[in-house]
């Protein structure tokens, strides 16, 4: 029997966020000017809006050792939980630039690591975290983690 998955989500012009949407956007751009990534010169920012109202920042961290580099994404979600164990993330938007130095035209997805970390967040949450997505001129919202990672890997 052959099965299909849809996956919801809002597409937003970058004008129409509501204003919290559009602050947490922009402080994902912001991240992307703190960014250190020498060898690929994509620059990723990351913001995340906690429960306590706080927001915190993350920007890829590239290394000659290139597994040793960490995603925007992640970055911003482990210093989050680390510094506010007792907050939940409730929000996460993602922007980047590329060579150009220029927001880029399409939305950046999160990679495959950082949606497990995502989920896992959302479990530990207790509730959905919504997730935007930033291009240039387009934001994709999403209501939760669980349309970015069907299929969830769950070890407990
Ligand atoms: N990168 C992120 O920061 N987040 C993603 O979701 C995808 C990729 C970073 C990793 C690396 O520093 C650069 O973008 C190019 O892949």
């Amino acid at each position: 029997m052959e099965n299909t998955l849809t996956i919801p989500y809002h597409n937003c012009a970058y004008d129409d966020l509501s204003p919290a949407d559009r602050t947490l956007a922009d402080k994902a751009r912001e991240a992307t000017y703190l960014s250190y990534a020498p060898y690929s010169h994509f620059k990723v920012g990351a913001a995340v809006l906690l429960s306590n109202g706080e927001t915190v920042q993350g920007s890829n961290q590239e290394n000659a050792a290139f597994g040793a580099g960490t995603c925007a994404e992640r970055c911003a979600l482990h210093y989050a939980e680390s510094q506010n164990p007792n907050a939940t993330v409730v929000a996460i938007a993602i922007a980047a630039r590329g060579t150009d130095d220029a927001f880029t035209h399409q939305p950046i997805a999160p990679c495959g690591i950082c949606r497990q970390v995502l989920i896992e967040t959302q479990k530990r949450a207790g509730h959905d975290i919504r997730v935007l997505l930033c291009g240039h001129d387009t934001v994709l919202c999403l209501d939760s983690v669980r349309h970015l990672l069907p299929f969830t890997f769950d070890s407990f």
